[in-house]
């Protein structure tokens, strides 16, 4: 039983990384951490040449990432939120898979769970990741969301500009409430005087948001792991009767 994981985080031990291999070792398999920062996989160039040999032809550390990946039981792919949306590493990894999908579907019923960790919008990112990776053919046995550590946290000047990210996710500039006051309210204080965009006006109480602290998000990460390893045991079991026609 073989499980990957694949963190598109930059940062050096990372929420999502925390996420993504507490999953790992929950499954109890022989699991591989790959951090795709690390490494050099670059984004779809839409040549088409992987058409009809499911194969990418740019020439990067996709081609052995992608050997791995088709190996694996199943995989967990981890990002942080970047503009509301996937990091850079990660958008480009899955834009890849591609290369897997045409006409064969080689990645039809692997299993799959993702991790996405941000301030404000990470739930999208879990979406995006899912349906991503469901239209590649990929079965997702969890998706696991966490708020993790504002970057104006531990940027310098965070508690008095005008444009951070509680600013910017804020009811006040984008009519929607994400909460990220309310989810923050033990790390944060927004004081009064602040004004999205005009005036920034914040006392950090606590500067690091682990997700290791935080019992219910890492059950969570365990549960899916367990939910991982019953997954591939029951279709591993579904394999081997259909092998011996029993
Ligand atoms: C370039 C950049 C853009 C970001 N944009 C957003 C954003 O749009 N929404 C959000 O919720 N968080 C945003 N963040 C904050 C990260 O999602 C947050 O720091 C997260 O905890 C990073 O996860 P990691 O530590 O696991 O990498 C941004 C961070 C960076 C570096």
């Amino acid at each position: 039983m073989k499980v990957i994981g694949i963190s598109g985080s930059p940062t050096k031990e990372s929420n999502t990384d925390a996420l993504i291999k507490a999953i790992l070792e929950a499954t109890g398999a022989e699991s591989e951490f790959i951090k795709l920062s690390e490494i050099k996989v670059g984004p779809c160039i839409a040549c088409m040449k992987c058409v009809y040999t499911n194969e990418c032809i740019i020439n990067d550390d996709f081609k052995w990432l992608s050997r791995k990946v088709m190996d694996a039981d199943a995989i967990i792919v981890g990002s942080p939120t970047y503009y509301g949306a996937a990091s850079a590493f990660m958008k480009a990894f899955i834009e890849r898979l591609y290369s897997k999908r045409h006409i064969k579907l080689l990645m039809r019923g692997k299993i799959a769970a993702t991790v996405a960790v941000g301030v404000a919008a990470e739930k999208m990112v879990a979406e995006w990741m899912g349906n991503a990776l469901r239209a590649g053919g990929m079965e997702i046995a969890g998706s696991l969301t966490a708020k993790g550590t504002p970057c104006c946290f531990v940027c310098g000047p965070g508690e008095t500009c005008n444009y951070t990210v509680w600013n910017a996710y804020s009811k006040e500039l984008t009519g929607m409430d994400f909460g990220v006051g309310e989810a923050y309210k033990e790390h944060l204080e927004i004081l009064p005087d602040n004004k999205p965009y005009a005036h920034g006006s914040a006392r950090f109480l606590k500067s690091y948001r682990s997700v290791k602290d935080e019992p219910q998000v890492m059950a969570e990460a365990k549960r899916i792991g367990t939910l991982i390893r019953e997954r591939i045991e029951s279709s591993n079991r579904k394999a081997g009767n259909l092998d011996c026609g029993c």
